[in-house]
């Protein structure tokens, strides 16, 4: 039963109505029976109010978190009490905690790459590939780097692949052939390339996957992206976008509620609300 004392959490995005977060996170209240204590709910909100929702949340008790997306989650470290340090280096705060009218400031993209990452391979060492240099980018080079791989980041745009290298202290590449990914441990796409509808899309055209690679996609729309499936075809490990998505959840549910998050509580609930 919701009451006054519920706490509630909201993402904000421009536009959020697609957003599995609320699926994802009112499930685990559910089955951990704190479906009174928690309600998660999403609210379109423009850029420029960005502001007036964290003003908000400062002033209501009950506003517990506060989940931000693409572009929110840049505008929105501009208005909080405090950052973790983490989030700092990435850039982007994709969750805020109102402790008692304090607002702190979270990243758990990072967490959503690397949870999955370690349950396959470990990282110290590895020769990592990244594809792309944008905002997720961002977050999965941190994830890379707190684990100490080695790490490759090539890009369309190239200069912006030098500068992502340069922060990170990674290598830049400007072309990547066939021939080239073969020394990798792990390739990972971060771009957009790939998602529906240009669903036959790859970010690798001419690839040279092998057996015990291990190839993560951050795509999630399809399933099984072009590039996932040249990696299963040559029989590497891969790792769905759903993953991210998932553990990014995980993550912030355990921020935002202080509990564990059930995890295959909310992967069923964000299949269920994919239709997968
Ligand atoms: P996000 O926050 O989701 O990472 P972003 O910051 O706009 O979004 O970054 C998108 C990434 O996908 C970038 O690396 C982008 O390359 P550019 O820096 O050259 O723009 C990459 N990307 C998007 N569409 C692409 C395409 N058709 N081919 C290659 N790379 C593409």
């Amino acid at each position: 039963m919701i009451s006054a004392q519920t706490q509630f959490c909201i993402i904000i995005g421009d536009p959020v109505s697609h957003s599995l977060s609320p699926a994802m996170h009112n499930a685990a209240y559910i089955h951990l029976g704190i479906d009174n204590k928690f309600v998660y709910l999403g609210s379109n909100v423009k850029i420029t109010d960005v502001k007036k929702v964290v003003e908000s949340m400062r002033a209501m008790s009950n506003f517990r978190g506060l989940t931000c997306t693409v572009p929110h989650k840049i505008e929105v470290m501009k208005y909080l009490d405090w950052i973790d340090p983490i989030a700092k280096k990435i850039g982007a705060v994709n969750s805020v905690v109102n402790d008692g009218g304090i607002l702190k400031g979270y990243n758990t993209d990072w967490l959503g790459a690397l949870i999955p990452l370690k349950k396959h391979i470990l990282l110290e060492n590895k020769k990592v590939l990244v594809l792309g240099a944008g905002g997720a980018a961002r977050a999965v080079v941190y994830a890379l780097r707190s684990e100490k791989a080695h790490v490759t980041i090539t890009n369309r745009t190239y200069e912006k692949a030098i500068e992502l290298a340069r922060e990170f202290e990674c290598k830049p590449k400007e072309k990547i052939d066939g021939a080239d990914t073969q020394i990798f441990d792990v390739i990972i796409n971060t771009t957009s390339v790939g998602m529906s509808p240009a669903k036959d899309n790859s970010p690798l055209e001419v690839s040279a996957l092998r057996k015990n690679q291990v190839i993560m996609d951050i795509v999630y729309s399809p399933y099984e992206t072009q590039f996932l499936k040249q990696g299963k075809k040559a029989g590497a490990t891969i790792i769905h976008g759903t993953e991210m998505l998932l553990h990014q959840g995980t993550a912030q549910f355990e921020l935002y509620t202080g509990v564990k998050a059930p995890v295959e509580v909310m992967g069923k609930a964000l299949f269920d609300a994919l239709s997968l």
